[in-house]
């Protein structure tokens, strides 16, 4: 089961983008329901997410289920043709729980337990939290497998998210198991971490604790077996409750991820979790004052993308206007969210859905928006929200297809963790910042770009981009060696390739030869020191300049580009390009100013064999992607700018009706999709 399965569900056969919210009934009483669900019909709703913060009404005390209220529901929904993603409600424990199981809260690096009063206050490894959730999980599954209007499954809710990594009781026990297994010998162990360093060699497993607060920094080998254990300490909890679903539904079952969200100090590895989703959801929100939000959309909905192994994915959350838990909670303008819709669906969403259903009255969520707003009816978001909806019915045929990419960026959760620790070069070596810097540099030549690891096959792609690749695993090094001798163009920016998996510098103590140790040859490089520059310092460059980072060097093999041309770097090289094998490898080793990337881009480019987009340089404010499958090609085309853009394209427009007779017109602000002429 997957999302294919789901939309051709929710379309009766034939494919049917779904389109829905988180819906909470039981914050309102019952006469409100069914209102709700007339209205859900008004906007065309065809799933709704169930029951997510439910568990304190479900069980008000332990194995005591009530579902009335929540069957009263479902059998509305279904009544009326809504389609339910069932919650198992396992994401937030009932005060009662934590009164029963206080050492079932999770425990904070300085030793702080939290306590229920907000949500989601669970220790990942408390033996309570698992059997009560697993109890929970089973009467759910048992009760609803069978229900008409289920179609798929909510495991939880934002795994990590509100959920602190736990460093207590619990924790200690299960990092120490979770070593052991890993490393089998505490010498291994030792020699991972370089325990030599600091005194802090090991002599039994019982002397190792989670990096709870201490003097200065922590072991950072120590901190990213932390990072991973945590994350694989939650999947545990996912495993469990998927495997008790699995064996009463074979409904497809998913828990929402929160893409780019999770560094260092909040854990999921989102690769590993995508191999047991059924369908990969994501939850998407603007930072609202970021003025070019709409490329941090883009770069997410990639990322998810990715995880899904570019299938199609889901939605599961976005907003409709504000958010409550930014500093100022800016409304989205009229438009933003349908563009904000269409970006997802064009980079390979076939399901739309919000949090939430109707904005609450009551709770530190009641300023967050809603399908339907305080304000109700005659709102701008209701409009947008209806006329949203007629407008994924008008481009269904496109769901189940895929988005064609030509180029892809590089992005591995362990090494974004390690950039992300601490006592680095500089505080501005932030892994995050530079994806989308380099993403945001594709996206304005119109280059549609798929996001993977390094291990994964790169064959298919023109250009690799892998920025801050800061540690890199011998079979990741070797992959994109293996691809650029194959014929790749590959680009490689500052600080990669500079640890192996356990944090520790790639080197040769007897004969040296400098940075990046897993990349030199490949380079035709050698770095000998970093200069990281002052906040807001330049470097200036052989054409434009380079922020943050610069170094001292030579090439070995490479040709230089570029280099630094003041300062104490002066005379190095900034950017290379080296031949190897049938394909090209540049190194970057600064963040380039927009001149600096305009004075590269097109050599990458050319090497690549690619081409800038023919729009991209009149329209800059044009986001156009394109998915295809066996059926047929479509171009999505969204313009954030506020004037008119145009785009030559031939096809049916699907939203108007109308032939585009070779050129399109796209207002400012709005949104086409193209199906092309054969
Ligand atoms: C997350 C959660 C939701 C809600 C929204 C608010 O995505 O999953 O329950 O809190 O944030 O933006």
């Amino acid at each position: 089961m997957d999302m294919n399965d789901l939309t051709r569900r929710l379309g009766g056969g034939s494919p049917r983008v779904a389109f829905g919210a988180d819906y909470n009934p039981e914050q309102w009483p019952m006469e409100v329901w069914k209102h709700d669900v007339e209205l859900m019909r008004e906007a065309g709703v065809n799933l709704v997410s169930l029951g997510i913060f439910s568990w304190a009404l479900l069980e008000p005390e332990e194995g005591r289920y009530e579902f009335g209220w929540l069957d009263e529901v479902m059998d509305l929904l279904h009544e009326n043709g809504i389609a339910v993603d069932l919650a198992n409600a396992s994401a937030s424990p009932p005060p009662w729980f934590t009164v029963k199981y206080p050492d079932s809260a999770p425990v904070s690096a300085d030793g702080v337990r939290q306590t229920h009063g907000s949500r989601q206050a669970f220790a990942a490894c408390s033996p309570d939290y698992r059997r009560a959730a697993a109890a929970l999980t089973t009467a759910i599954a048992e009760h609803y497998s069978d229900h008409p209007a289920l179609a798929m499954w909510h495991v939880h809710n934002e795994y990590g998210c509100h959920n602190q990594p736990d460093f207590g009781p619990h924790a200690e026990r299960g990092f120490r198991a979770w070593l052991q297994a890993r490393y089998e010998t505490l010498d291994a162990l030792n020699d991972a971490w370089g325990t030599a360093f600091w005194s802090q060699h090991y002599y039994d497993w019982s002397e190792i604790m989670p990096p709870r607060r201490s003097g200065t920094h922590v072991n950072p080998s120590q901190q990213l077996d932390f990072a991973r254990f945590s994350s694989d300490s939650l999947l545990e909890c996912f495993e469990a409750e998927a495997a008790i679903i699995r064996a009463h539904s074979d409904k497809p079952v998913t828990t929402n991820f929160m893409g780019l969200n999770m560094g260092l100090h909040a854990p999921i590895d989102y690769w590993r979790w995508a191999k047991s989703m059924d369908i990969v959801s994501n939850d998407h929100y603007l930072i609202a004052e970021d003025h070019r939000n709409h490329q941090d959309l883009a770069l997410t909905a990639d990322l998810t993308r990715g995880w899904a192994d570019n299938e199609p994915w889901l939605l599961m959350e976005h907003s409709t206007s504000a958010v409550n838990w930014q500093p100022r909670n800016i409304a989205k303008s009229p438009g933003q969210m349908l563009r904000n819709s269409f970006q997802h669906l064009a980079r390979g969403a076939d399901g739309i859905l919000f949090f939430q259903w109707r904005a609450s009255r009551a709770g530190a969520e009641k300023y967050h928006s809603g399908m339907l707003p305080h304000a109700g009816r005659d709102t701008k978001v209701w409009r947008e929200v209806v006329e949203l909806g007629a407008s994924l019915e008008k481009v269904s045929e496109a769901a189940g297809s895929r988005v064609v990419a030509s180029a892809a960026l590089v992005f591995d959760t362990d090494a974004r963790w390690g950039a992300e620790l601490d006592s680095h070069p500089s505080i501005e070596a932030q892994p995050v910042r530079e994806l989308r810097e380099w993403h945001d540099a594709l996206y304005r030549a119109g280059i549609t770009t798929d996001l993977r690891q390094s291990t994964d096959d790169l064959s298919a792609y023109q250009l690799v981009v892998a920025p801050m690749l800061y540690l890199v695993t011998d079979d990741g090094a070797a992959n994109l060696r293996r691809y650029v001798e194959g014929g790749g163009t590959l680009v490689l920016t500052h600080f990669s390739g500079i640890v192996d998996e356990h944090d520790r510098i790639i080197m040769d103590p007897i004969n040296g030869g400098g940075y990046p140790g897993a990349f030199r040859e490949l380079l035709g490089i050698e770095i000998e020191e970093f200069f990281p520059l002052r906040a807001g310092e330049a470097v200036v460059l052989t054409a434009g300049s380079g922020a943050r980072w610069s170094e001292l060097g030579r090439t070995t093999t490479a040709e230089v580009i570029s280099r630094y041309e003041a300062g104490p770097t002066s005379g190095s090289p900034a950017v290379t390009r080296n031949v190897a094998g049938a394909g090209i490898a540049y190194y970057v080793g600064t963040a380039p100013d927009p001149a600096a990337l305009a004075a590269l881009l097109p050599q990458v480019f050319a090497d690549a064999g690619l081409e800038a987009a023919a729009h991209a340089s009149e329209f800059p404010d044009l986001e156009v992607v394109t998915r295809a499958s066996g059926e047929g090609s479509w171009v999505f085309a969204i313009n954030h700018g506020d004037a008119e853009a145009r785009l030559g394209v031939n096809g049916s427009e699907l939203l108007s009706g109308t032939p585009t007779g070779g050129a399109l017109a796209i207002p400012a602000g709005g949104i086409a999709v193209v199906r092309l002429s054969a």
